[in-house]
């Protein structure tokens, strides 16, 4: 079956805008199957950055075909706000990019409800959302009143299911005369972005499955990490919708049998943006490296991000949720010169060994890692394209690596454009 989907093996970040940027070359379309502008996704090529929240990487690449899926929550204000920079820098958007109208949308609303409930929570309870309002609108398409595009673009629905929704929520919203206020701004901005968003409202399921039957090259996007999936990641510190692969067939309108295989993005160290466990995490002057060589401050909300060693149970319980068979391991060069490399294999809790990912946030909290210490390396060569080029000690350290997370590694990025990445595996991933 000719489709892949990309899904972040740890709590996002991993590089898979870069990963699909790379790939995208040889689908016909890129599909953003779950979550919403909470995203940020970077690609870099011809000395250009562009960071995409909604919009699949593969709008970047001339000519591919781009679906925002059912699964996704769209805000039409951000998608205008990033469609209107894209094509300042000349990238065409229209008549590439479709949207499923089964989509359902974050209105201002939601803003101010995930903004009002994250500043209600005190200290341990607080998520650290990207406050894009992604928890609200899961909330209300979960409550079954969410509003979705094809409502949207039919006015007098919109108005019925505005009044009834801004009914609902109005003890967060402020006196009468403020939601009044509220919902005509609300108005008087879906009438203006009306004729934009009816440009790109299509059945994406029809299109996907017509797609798939004409033999098509489509790669699934995902975009958040595993370790961020509302079931199986470190909840309630986590998003709101299901970024494992398992999720395409209903975030899609697919059915299962049309997944081929799913490749795992993989950071050769961790992060995480926001609140929640991180038992490898580092608080010291090797975090701080790890961050300053790495660059690593949030793409939605340039919040530095934490950073730690490699978590073998992490990435292990990512293997196993989304049938990973395949990895793509970013970010090794980052980790030039640093002595000596540390990867967890254990955590400890209270004297017992887990061997498993816990799902007790408790002993989460309370496990500590047991480490395997490698070599580390040094300068990689900027020309450096064949795994035997690469030092010894860092050759040794992705096979470990690989051996470790139970999944053959594919590929391995060496910087932040395309070019620089070692192709590994010589077997097509479109089989
Ligand atoms: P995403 O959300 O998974 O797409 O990842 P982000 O774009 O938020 O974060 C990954 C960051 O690392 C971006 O700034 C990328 O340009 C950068 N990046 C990706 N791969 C590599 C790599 O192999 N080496 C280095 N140094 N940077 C990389
Ligand atoms: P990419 O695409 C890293 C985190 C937030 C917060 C939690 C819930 O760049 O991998 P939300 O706004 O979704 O309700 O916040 O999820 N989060 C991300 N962390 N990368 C992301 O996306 C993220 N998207 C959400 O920091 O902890
Ligand atoms: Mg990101």
């Amino acid at each position: 079956m000719p489709s892949i989907v990309v899904v972040g093996t740890q709590w996002g970040d991993e590089g898979k805008g870069k990963i699909v940027h790379l790939l995208g070359k040889e689908a016909d379309m890129i599909v953003r199957y779950q979550g919403g502008p909470n995203a940020g996704h970077t690609v870099v090529f011809d000395d250009k950055l562009f960071v995409l929240h909604l919009i699949p990487a593969g709008i970047l690449i001339p000519k591919k075909i781009c679906i925002i899926a059912n699964g996704v929550v769209v805000d039409p204000l951000a998608l205008h706000e990033e469609v209107k920079l894209l094509e300042e820098r000349k990238i065409k958007v229209e008549g590439r990019l479709f949207i499923s109208e089964l989509a359902h949308l974050i209105l201002p609303y939601h803003k101010i409800l995930d903004v009002a409930k994250e500043e209600s929570k005190k200290g341990e309870t607080k998520i650290g959302t990207t406050r894009k309002g992604i928890g609200p609108a899961y909330a209300d398409k979960v409550e079954r009143v969410g509003i979705r595009l094809a409502d949207y673009l039919e006015e007098d629905t919109f108005k019925e299911l505005l009044e009834q929704n801004l009914k609902l929520k109005k003890e967060y919203l402020g006196s009468p005369s403020q939601i009044e206020e509220l919902k005509n701004q609300i108005l008087t901005q879906a009438s203006s972005l009306r004729p934009f968003l009816k440009k790109f409202a299509c059945d994406s399921s029809l299109d996907l499955n017509l797609a798939l039957k004409k033999g098509k090259k489509i790669i699934f996007e995902s975009a958040q990490g595993t370790m961020l999936d509302i079931d199986f990641g470190t909840y309630p510190y986590v998003t709101s919708s299901n970024p494992i692969a398992g999720a395409v067939g209903s975030d899609c309108g697919i059915g299962p049998n049309k997944i081929g295989s799913v490749l795992g993005i993989v950071k050769a160290y961790t992060t995480r943006v926001g609140e929640g466990p991180f038992p490898t995490e580092l608080e010291d002057e090797v975090g701080k490296k790890l961050r300053e060589v790495g660059k690593e401050f949030g793409a939605t909300t340039g919040r530095p991000r934490r950073c730690g060693w490699f978590d073998a149970l992490v990435v292990q319980r990512s293997v196993s949720v989304n049938g990973i068979e395949k990895l793509a391991l970013t970010k090794l060069d980052v980790l030039q010169g640093m002595y000596p490399l540390k990867v967890c294999i254990a955590y400890e809790h209270h004297g017992r060994i887990l061997k498993h990912f816990p799902n007790s946030r408790k002993v989460l909290q309370e496990s500590k890692p047991i480490y395997k210490t490698l070599n580390g390396f040094g300068e990689i060569g900027k020309s450096v394209r064949r795994f035997k080029d690469l030092p010894l000690p860092a050759q040794k350290y992705v096979r470990f690596l690989e051996k470790i997370s139970g999944a053959k590694i594919s590929f391995v990025s060496l910087g932040r454009s395309r070019d620089e990445t070692i192709r590994i595996s010589k077997t097509s991933l479109w089989n």
